[in-house]
This record gives structure tokens, C-alpha cells and sequence, in this order.
């Protein structure tokens, strides 16, 4: 059963600047080290949240203890961002919100689902693979940035939803 203080509830409106600045950070975290040097500069926050408002009704937000811990969005067979604070990591949270897009994918009709992880991000890699995700292979994601897309090599993972 699942924790009383988990609450895994859709995004709002009122959020969308605290939810891109937890996107922000998050992202750098697991990124900045990894990825070419140009791209850490072009994630902005002030993009991140026109993209989440653009994207609002597929966002889901993990509350722990009253507090946003962290965010997912599905766009159509893919899960498209899943993101937590650091405080959050290693809590279980990432399990319960990975678990609450697949239900979602599943119910869209999607049978098996796909991501992209960014060559190099081993512990979202590791998290992946103990949720039954399987690495297919490594292709280049065109990233949505200020200045258009920019390419970035990324493992591809799958999943067949039951
Ligand atoms: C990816 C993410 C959602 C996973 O959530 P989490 O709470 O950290 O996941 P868990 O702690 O349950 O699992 C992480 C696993 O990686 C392991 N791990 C930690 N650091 C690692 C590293 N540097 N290399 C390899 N594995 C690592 C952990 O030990 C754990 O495995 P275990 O349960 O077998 O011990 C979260 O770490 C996060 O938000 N990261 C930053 C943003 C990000 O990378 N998002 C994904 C983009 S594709």
C-alpha cells in the first residue's frame, strides 16, 4: 500500500513556475555533467515553463508530505519527463509516479511505451531497468530549445504495458 503522504495528483496552473524551477534543477543535476557543454546554458526556466504550460493536462505531480517532490508527463506512446527533487530521490516516489504514467499510457491504448535517458544519466539508467524498462538502443532526441531543436545521444528504453 502506498505511503498516506504520497499523493500523485494532476498539475495546476497556480504551480507551473515552481514546477519548471524543480524541472530546472533537476535536469541540471542529472545533466550538466554529461551532455555537450552548449545545452545546460539553453534549458532556461522561463522555457521550461512555457513548455509545461503548453503540455499542462498530461503532467502529473508526486506530493510528499504537501509538498511537490516531483513531476512526469506522457506524450502520446512516450514518457516524456519524469523528474524528482533531490530530496526525494531514493524515497520510492519515482517508482510510484513511473507507475502512475504507465497506468496511463496503458489506458491511452499504448502497448509498449518508450523514453529517452540521456547517455550517461546511470542512475535514472539503473532506475529504469529495475522498473522492467529494457535498453533497445542509442539514437540522437532533437531537444526543444530557444534557439530549435538540438540533438542529444540518448538511450532508448521500452516497455510492454500488460
Ligand atoms: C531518475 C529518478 C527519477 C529516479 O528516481 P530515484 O528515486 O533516484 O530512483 P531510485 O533511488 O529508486 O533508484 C535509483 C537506482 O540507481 C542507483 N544509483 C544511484 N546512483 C547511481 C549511479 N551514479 N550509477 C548507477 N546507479 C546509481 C541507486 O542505488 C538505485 O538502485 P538500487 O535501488 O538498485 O540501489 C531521479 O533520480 C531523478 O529525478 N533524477 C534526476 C532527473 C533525471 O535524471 N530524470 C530522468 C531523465 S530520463
Amino acid at each position: 500500500m502506498r505511503d498516506p503522504a504520497v499523493e500523485i495528483r494532476d498539475a495546476e496552473e497556480g504551480e507551473i513556475g515552481l514546477l519548471a524551477r524543480l524541472w530546472y534543477d533537476s535536469w541540471q543535476d542529472a545533466h550538466a555533467t554529461i551532455v555537450p557543454v552548449e545545452l545546460p546554458k539553453l534549458r532556461t526556466v522561463e522555457r521550461l515553463e512555457e513548455r509545461l504550460a503548453a503540455m499542462l493536462p498530461s503532467v502529473r505531480v508526486v506530493n510528499l508530505s504537501g509538498e511537490p517532490a516531483g513531476l512526469c508527463a506522457i506524450k502520446d506512446d512516450e514518457l516524456y519527463l519524469l523528474y524528482l527533487s533531490a530530496k526525494a530521490r531514493g524515497s520510492g516516489v519515482a517508482a510510484a509516479l513511473l507507475a502512475d504514467a504507465e497506468t496511463r499510457l496503458s489506458q491511452g491504448g499504448v502497448a509498449v511505451a518508450w523514453l529517452a535517458c540521456a547517455v550517461g544519466n546511470d542512475r535514472a539508467a539503473r532506475f529504469y531497468e529495475k522498473c522492467g524498462w529494457h535498453r533497445v538502443g542509442t539514437e540522437f532526441k532533437q531537444l526543444d530549445t530557444p534557439n530549435g531543436t538540438f540533438p542529444l545521444e540518448v538511450w532508448r528504453y521500452e516497455k510492454r504495458l500488460s
